[in-house]
């Protein structure tokens, strides 16, 4: 197939070490009142500890539903084509602002990044590598030497003045070489492989690319 053109905290609770030393440590009975088995020590260290677990269980919370926006649980195509059209519509928004809006440029510009980042790494981290597993390396190649071009525009687009007409024309050339890439995507090679997997060939490449999703989300 000819060539196409495309184309994370913990939550460190400090918990407030500071201490209880104005309680009265026990001076008697055995028990240090550094004691890991109880008194105050005890207890502010399990407040850090449940202080520390509430963090983290935020951040998976929030990476859960980063990973689950657009998704349909269990098949990794639609959960692909889901992430296009939210990333061909962040393209549009940009495309409507002008040239006085700096800020909401580089705000999109950066929201984009991190969308088609976050798409390319479970792309090329398994998607593409199945595709080669299945004998289709060369749309496989083809697919992941766009992605170079991704980075290019981003880096280029970065790295222009964004207060002016060119560089919104970049944006335009940045989109039409993105829907070609997604075109080929989902009109050629995604629907042909996943019909040619087994619904469990499937399912394994749908929990392990949402895996490489959670990853970066
Ligand atoms: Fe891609
Ligand atoms: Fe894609």
């Amino acid at each position: 197939m000819a060539s196409k053109t495309e184309s994370r905290q913990s939550s460190k609770s400090r918990g407030g070490a500071a201490s209880n030393r104005g309680s009265s440590p026990r001076s008697s009975g055995g028990g240090s009142a550094f004691s890991w088995s109880g008194g105050s020590t005890g207890v502010v260290l399990g407040a850090a500890a449940a202080g520390a677990a509430v963090g983290l269980a935020a951040n998976l919370g929030r990476k859960f539903l980063v990973q689950s926006i657009g998704a349909s649980p269990g098949d990794w195509f639609d959960a692909l084509k889901a992430e296009h059209q939210e990333t061909l519509a962040l393209f549009d928004t940009l495309l409507a602002t002008g040239d006085d809006q700096g800020m909401t440029r580089s705000h999109l510009l950066a929201k984009i990044k991190y969308a088609l980042t976050k798409h390319a790494h479970q792309e090329e981290a398994v998607v593409y590598p199945a595709l080669r597993q299945a004998n289709l390396a060369h749309d496989a190649d083809a697919l992941n030497a766009e992605h170079g071009y991704v980075k290019t525009y981003l880096y280029e687009l970065e790295n222009m003045a964004n207060d002016s007409p060119e560089w919104l024309a970049r944006v335009r050339d940045f989109r039409s070489m993105l829907e070609e890439h997604i075109r080929m995507e989902e009109d050629e090679v995604f629907p042909a492989f996943r019909n040619a997997l087994s619904e469990d060939q499937n399912a394994k490449l749908s929990a392990a690319m949402n895996k490489e999703g959670f990853k970066m989300a």
